[in-house]
């Protein structure tokens, strides 16, 4: 992912040019990880702009930032205006928005508080995967690094430090050619991608795992689990093996990035017949009507970036 630099970037209260948007290379989170951000996608709607799921993305961030201590000196509706602000201020729609609270310069004893910054930076972002390679299917790889367990850190909260597994993961499925590297969990189950959960489907049912298997609580996944439900597609939700991945009649991988992806193969082995994916295009056919306001039953999920317009009307 590259981006353009856009006009406008908030930090700590303001909104300011993009390269007066700095911090001190003394910054404790620098060094240490400590931040807790969020990806969230805006979609052109009939409508105009929408953020999805803001709300739901907004309180993830609180609550990871409450497991790190970290003290976000602005309230979720506050964040909600920034973001639309800043999104209108740079003329965006279909973007990607990245909120990130993190432990700013202080000190950098290991022991210490220091004081907490804020940013959103917004960019115009279409799609994260080659349209062509999403449609064909992934190919994606069991990755040698474990995704670690959630006694060790908190797999549910999501913190800039944390990202050094999937990174790890990423570059290793990248280098052997893969389009992504799947996780194992400290058991052997399966954990979920590097930045996304995973779904199968089995005889017409949809099955995931949860945070029992170390794994953040995406977002999507969430979203995936409703619109099958809605569907009349059974979901189960429990631990899955590699048994269950290779036996799949279809998989695929959920995040905000990708949104929904299917895969193709794993490793040498083809998921399903490598093709056809009935239950994974219904769900996708439900989901991009969704994001794009076509669909009245979700539009709760939909946050209009300008206050006049209905999203899903
Ligand atoms: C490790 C991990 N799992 C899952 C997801 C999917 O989460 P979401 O659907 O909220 O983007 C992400 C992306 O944020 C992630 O980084």
């Amino acid at each position: 992912m590259s981006f353009e630099k856009t006009k406008w970037v908030w930090h700590n209260g303001r909104q300011l040019k993009w390269d007066e948007a700095q911090i001190h290379v003394s910054a404790y989170g620098l060094h240490y990880g400590t931040g807790v951000f969020e990806g969230i996608r805006a979609y052109k709607t009939t409508e105009g702009p929408a953020i999805f799921r803001l709300q739901e993305h907004l309180e993830r961030m609180y609550a990871s930032a409450k497991i790190y201590n970290l003290d976000i000196p602005y309230t979720s509706e506050e964040f909600t205006e920034v973001i639309k602000e800043n999104l209108i201020l740079n003329g965006l729609e279909n973007c990607y928005i990245r909120p990130l609270a993190f432990s700013d310069s202080g000190s950098l004893g290991i022991r210490a508080i220091c004081p907490t910054s804020v940013t959103v930076i917004a960019w115009e972002w279409a799609n994260a995967l080659d349209p062509e390679k999403k449609a064909a299917g992934l190919h994606v790889t069991v990755s040698p690094w474990r995704k670690f367990h959630s006694s060790m850190l908190p797999t549910t909260a999501k913190s800039s430090g944390q990202y050094l597994n999937s990174i790890l993961a990423v570059r290793e499925a990248a280098s052997r050619g893969f389009d992504e590297a799947l996780l194992l969990d400290v058991n052997g189950n399966l954990a979920e991608g590097a930045v996304e959960n995973i779904f199968l489907v089995r005889d017409g049912k949809l099955l995931t795992n949860d945070e029992k298997s170390s794994i953040l609580l995406g977002i999507t996944r969430d979203s995936v689990i409703q619109i099958a439900r809605n569907l009349g597609v059974e979901v189960e939700v429990r631990a899955l093996t590699l048994d269950d991945l290779f036996s799949a009649d279809e998989a695929f991988l959920t995040g905000t990035a990708v949104e929904i992806a299917p895969i193709r193969m794993v490793d040498e082995k083809k998921i399903g017949d490598g093709k056809t994916r009935p239950i994974t295009g219904r769900i996708q056919k439900e989901f991009i009507d969704i994001i794009n306001g076509r669909n009245l039953n979700y539009r709760h999920w939909l946050t209009p970036l300008h206050k006049s317009a209905k999203v899903g009307a």
